[in-house]
């Protein structure tokens, strides 16, 4: 299959390209470094000719409350142009829980992206995982300074990037759910465990203080960002990828 892969040079969007070539389809890469701008519109149309799916890994430059905008445009630009190139699949990677965490604006962007997908022209499917261990760094810096790290003990269920990618190269390469498939990690850590666990594993000795204000996660209500019964347990654990890096 012809398979467009926008957001293609990204953490996900690389590794799915990659998985698709290797199962043989012909995956391509767009990003505005390829020429392909989702916001103007520009090179949509010459990426989309003779595509038959097209898979969405971009995102949102900023978490704040421009994140509605760039997802509401980039949508509107995208299942436009899938529309006129008679795609057949279209693919969004969204957020376990999502539409549970109604404080942050960046999971209501996400959940209009979907809202988005599915009332577009195009057969779609809705990838939904969980955090990437890749992300984990960014959110203990967001509320760390030289001498402590402050987390909430919010429940979260990481998962490796590579899982993600796996899970969306499968979704991408079969026929449209016409619904959400959820992937997520084999554990479920408290956030402020889980800075603990990572600054342990850096030999970096600062205490990490549970707070439960503090940081984009202090949002985050219960179980929230928990994967349901039907999820899709991606193999990777936290531990084994941590000794994967440090190797
Ligand atoms: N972080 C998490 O834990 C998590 C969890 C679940 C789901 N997700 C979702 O996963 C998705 C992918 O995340 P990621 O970490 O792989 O993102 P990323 O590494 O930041 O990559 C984003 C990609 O989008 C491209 N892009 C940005 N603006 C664009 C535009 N206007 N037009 C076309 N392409 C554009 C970027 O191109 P350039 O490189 O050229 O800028 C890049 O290829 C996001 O939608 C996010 O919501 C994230």
């Amino acid at each position: 299959m012809r398979i467009a892969v926008i957001g293609g040079t990204g953490l996900i969007g690389s590794q799915v390209v990659k998985l698709l070539e290797a199962a043989g389809h012909e995956a391509e890469p767009h990003s505005p470094s390829t020429g392909l701008d989702l916001l103007s519109g520009q090179g949509l149309p010459e990426a989309l000719k003779g595509a038959d799916v097209v898979v969405n890994l971009t995102n949102s430059p900023t978490f704040d409350d421009a994140s509605p905008a760039f997802f509401r445009t980039s949508m509107d630009n995208l299942l436009a142009a899938a529309g006129d190139a008679h795609v057949g699949h279209a693919v969004v990677l969204s957020i376990v829980g999502a539409d549970r965490v109604p404080d942050l604006v960046y999971y209501r962007a996400k959940v209009l992206q979907e809202d988005l997908l599915k009332a577009g022209p195009v057969p779609y499917s809705i990838v939904r995982a969980t955090q990437f261990f890749e992300f984990v760094d960014a959110v203990l810096s967001w509320t760390a300074d030289e001498h402590t790290v402050r987390l909430p003990a919010t429940p979260i269920q990481p998962m490796a990037a590579a899982d993600v990618a796996r899970a969306v190269a499968d979704v991408s390469a079969g026929p449209p759910l016409r619904g959400t498939r959820e992937v997520a990690g084999p554990e479920v850590f408290a956030l402020d465990e889980l800075g603990r666990i990572t600054l342990a594993a850096r030999g970096d000795d600062r205490p990490v203080v549970t707070d439960p204000t503090a940081g984009m996660f202090a949002a985050v209500p219960g179980d929230a960002i928990i994967a349901g019964a039907g999820a899709v347990i991606a193999p990777t654990t936290y531990g084994e990828w941590l000794s994967t890096r440090a190797g």
